[in-house]
């Protein structure tokens, strides 16, 4: 389970916190009864059918490719990313590429370039089946599959994961025959993760599925009566933006969570930023932002809390080897691991930015793996539910992002979209 610490005594007393806690709780069925609160009991009534041709398919990728490109922006994107490079990357033969996720001529010239002469199958990723970056990119990505393959060869090395049954993409994957994975009609894109939107592409890696969903329905159990601690996050969270905290920065020491932390802001940032409400979402990875943005952190604007994710589990793998002499000044940390040292930096730190003024939460994870990462994921699509009803906004919808598409389409001409 998912561990969460608030040294919240300096901001509401902990009888405050109990009772908003227990305020929060009815909450929990309401995004449950959401029309896009699919993802509440996802990891207890997921498609098995589906899980089962997802395990299918990442098998023949893996047969048959050296790449398989993932090609979808925002939910349809980080999720998959955050979790295979939080893992320490692809176990077999397959590399996952991304593609789709800007408009950059640039990057998707170096991922063409990086596919050369190599086997590759593409997972053209869209929930709407209409998102302009994703589309261009596979217009282009089967292009080159065709060339290499033949339209046949090609329609067998495409897998699209879409809509059930409407949007272009779901209409060309059964025209063309492509084998087709679904976005469930109840679970939008930022909370997709555990869907075949985030699966295949994870599963395709070599990572283990099985072991994912067993974590986030382990959290499930234990959030699914009163949040839990998702909800004590949440609270908190709120209670911080009452007191002047407008922005939280999720903080930590792997710089394999980079695109955890990507995920994170995603899920936070579009679930929140609406009715001119919300904390900004911002992350850092310690230590190497400790060197550029902790000046900031310690002695900035007294706006910011941060959020902590620490491992709970020791690694051992690597120690401060014995030297001769001590020209470096090292030999107090001869002998010491240096995952040890790395949790001395993290409570060092956590110390430092509390003393200089910087409220600070800790999510405690057991242990870099599948299980775990699931487990993070449902923790954190709970308390960002929870958190955005405290808010009183809608989680699951994003109608900003709306504007900058409409401007966009004016401007290229898009039919229907002329002034
Ligand atoms: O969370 C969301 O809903 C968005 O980030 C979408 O996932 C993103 O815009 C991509 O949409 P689609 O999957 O329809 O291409």
């Amino acid at each position: 389970m998912i561990d969460f610490k608030g040294n919240y005594n300096k901001v509401i007393s902990a009888e405050e916190l109990n009772e908003r806690v227990a305020a929060t709780r009815h909450f929990v069925g309401k995004v449950q009864r959401d029309d896009f609160g699919g993802w509440v009991d996802l990891p207890i009534n997921y498609d098995k059918d589906e899980f089962a041709r997802i395990k299918k398919a990442a098998k023949q990728i893996n047969d048959d490719s050296d790449y398989l490109v993932c090609i979808g922006i925002g939910g349809s994107y980080l999720g998959h990313r955050a979790v295979i490079e939080a893992l320490g990357g692809e176990r077999g033969r397959t590399k996952i590429l991304y593609a789709g996720n800007s408009l950059s001529a640039r990057g998707l010239e170096r991922v063409v370039a990086q596919i050369g002469d190599a086997d590759f199958s593409i997972n053209v990723i869209s929930k709407s089946g209409t998102t302009t970056e994703p589309a261009v990119a596979f217009r282009v990505l089967k292009d080159k599959l065709i060339d290499k393959y033949g339209i046949e060869g090609a329609a067998k090395r495409i897998y699209a994961t879409t809509d059930a049954n409407k949007g272009a993409l779901h209409d060309e994957a059964v025209a063309n025959g492509y084998t087709s994975f679904v976005v469930p009609d109840n679970i939008g894109g930022r909370y997709s993760v555990l869907t075949a939107v985030g699966l295949l592409p994870i599963a395709a890696a070599g990572i283990n599925i099985d072991a994912l969903m067993d974590g986030a329905e382990e959290e499930r159990t234990g959030l699914i009566s009163d949040g839990g601690k998702a909800a004590e996050y949440a609270v908190l969270r709120n209670v911080m933006l009452e007191k002047g905290f407008d922005i939280e920065v999720l903080a930590n020491f792997e710089p394999d969570f980079m695109y955890f932390n990507e995920w994170w802001k995603q899920l936070f940032g579009e679930s929140e930023g609406k009715e001119n409400k919300g904390i900004f979402p911002a992350s850092v990875v310690y230590s190497t932002d400790l060197h550029s943005m902790g000046q900031y952190m310690q002695e900035g604007r007294r706006a910011l809390f941060e959020t902590f994710v620490e491992v709970a589990a020791d690694y051992k793998k690597m120690t401060v080897p014995k030297a001769e002499e001590n020209l470096d000044g090292l030999k107090y940390l001869e002998g010491r691991t240096l995952d040890s040292i790395c949790k001395t930096a993290n409570e060092a730190t956590r110390e430092a930015h509390e003393a200089g003024g910087v409220p600070v939460f800790e999510i405690i994870i057991p242990n870099i793996d599948e299980r775990s990462l699931g487990g993070l994921i449902y923790f954190f699509e709970m308390a960002c539910a929870l958190s955005a009803c405290t808010l009183g906004v809608n989680p699951f919808n994003q109608p900003g992002v709306e504007a900058y598409k409409n401007r966009m389409f004016e401007l290229l001409g898009k039919p229907g979209y002329e002034k």
